[in-house]
């Protein structure tokens, strides 16, 4: 494609599509400033975004260093889904000390007991490209690592459990029904070559290679490995107590640190990711939660939406991204920002925005 022609395209999505955050900051100017092979780095970091005028960012980073690199490109995008001041410099702190502050939804409301919790944070290894560039032996080299690893902690008393691998004709590979049966209980990814946005980024290539999931004993501590990052480390559980949650997650991370190679990890942007929308604490918190008169019996999320959005919070389906609320009016509710909030205020903001929706639903 000519200058031209790219400059043409990317305008033309800002202007049908001006939520696409690529299309809104992309610089002509700025391209034309680098370096040629700078120039095609960057048009691989916004193929997804160009393919995919609907995307909300429209952008995946193919190396650690792509966020440095191209500092002037990103951090606009950053400022604006984060909702970063303009003049702000971006920074991340890291507070995993949850001791004083509870966060309890029972607190909220003594129904709330038995609620759906999750959260996730992603790794990256400082050796290997982000997942976009990775050939497919990086992406089984990599997997041997991580199983090697999880050789050690299914060994652990209180995060001891196996590890279920889809790489054809591997170790620890499972069958197609096993696969399913994950995929229904919420634990695995789903085949990520029907992802548009991933695959035009080349994330998903050689599917199933290099892909699987560590599952602790009793299906609380989750790893994913080879999805949109690297490594998805998460804790899931039934109850209402985030304290216990985020602890749980930040004990089996620590324990993981300590057999995996080193992670990316900027002063700046904090945990490196593949998605911009993911960097920082690069921690996604949800619970899913039945709001029937804010969502119209999960028929119309609109006023829903507005509404978590003013607390800072997006709403999705149940069943993952893009997918729908139930007729229940269950929904999955977390923190949008992820950059420049810490693990601690990330738990407390998913708390307060809870309590704030629960007022609104019961009036
Ligand atoms: N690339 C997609 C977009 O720009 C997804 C963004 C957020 N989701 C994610 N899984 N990283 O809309």
């Amino acid at each position: 494609m000519t200058h031209s022609k790219l400059f043409e395209t990317i305008k033309q999505i800002k202007n049908t599509h001006p939520e696409n955050l690529m299309a809104r900051h992309f610089d002509e100017e700025y391209f034309l400033s680098l370096e040629q092979n700078k120039q095609q780095n960057l048009l691989k970091i916004i193929k997804s975004g160009i393919k995919n005028p609907n995307s909300q960012m429209g952008a995946y980073a193919m190396h650690a260093n792509d966020y440095e690199d191209f500092a002037p490109f990103f951090d606009k995008l950053l400022h604006d889904y984060h909702n970063i001041d303009a003049n702000k410099e971006i920074s991340q702190p890291s507070n995993w000390d949850f001791s004083n502050t509870s966060c309890d939804l029972k607190n909220i409301d003594k129904t709330l007991n038995d609620v759906s919790m999750r959260v996730r944070v992603a790794r990256n290894p400082k050796i290997f490209p982000l997942t976009g560039a990775m050939s497919k032996n990086e992406r089984i080299e990599f997997e041997k690592l991580a199983a090697n690893a999880f050789q050690t902690l299914a060994q652990h008393k209180d995060f001891g459990g196996k590890y279920l691998s889809l790489t054809p004709n591997s170790l620890h590979q499972i069958n197609e029904a096993e696969y399913q049966k994950r995929i229904d209980s919420h634990q695995m990814f789903k085949d990520m070559s029907n992802d548009k946005y991933l695959s035009v980024a080349g994330i998903s290539n050689d599917w199933p290679y290099g892909r699987g999931i560590y599952i602790s004993r009793n299906e609380d501590f989750l790893v994913w490995v080879g999805e949109e990052d690297n490594l998805r480390i998460m804790a899931m559980q039934i109850g209402s107590n985030l304290n216990a949650l985020f602890n749980r997650l930040h004990n089996g991370l620590e324990i993981l640190e300590t057999l995996l190679p080193a992670f990316a990890i900027s002063k700046k942007y904090g945990n490196i990711t593949s998605c911009p929308t993911n960097l920082g604490a690069s921690m996604r918190a949800s619970l899913h939660i039945k709001l029937p008169n804010l969502s119209k019996n999960g028929t119309d999320l609109s006023e829903l939406e507005r509404e978590a959005k003013s607390f800072g919070l997006a709403v999705r389906g149940v069943g993952g991204e893009h997918s729908k609320a139930g007729i229940d009016g269950l929904v999955d509710i977390s923190p949008s920002a992820r950059l420049g909030v810490s693990e601690m205020q990330i738990m407390q903001n998913l708390y307060q925005g809870i309590d704030r929706l629960w007022q609104l639903e019961k009036q």
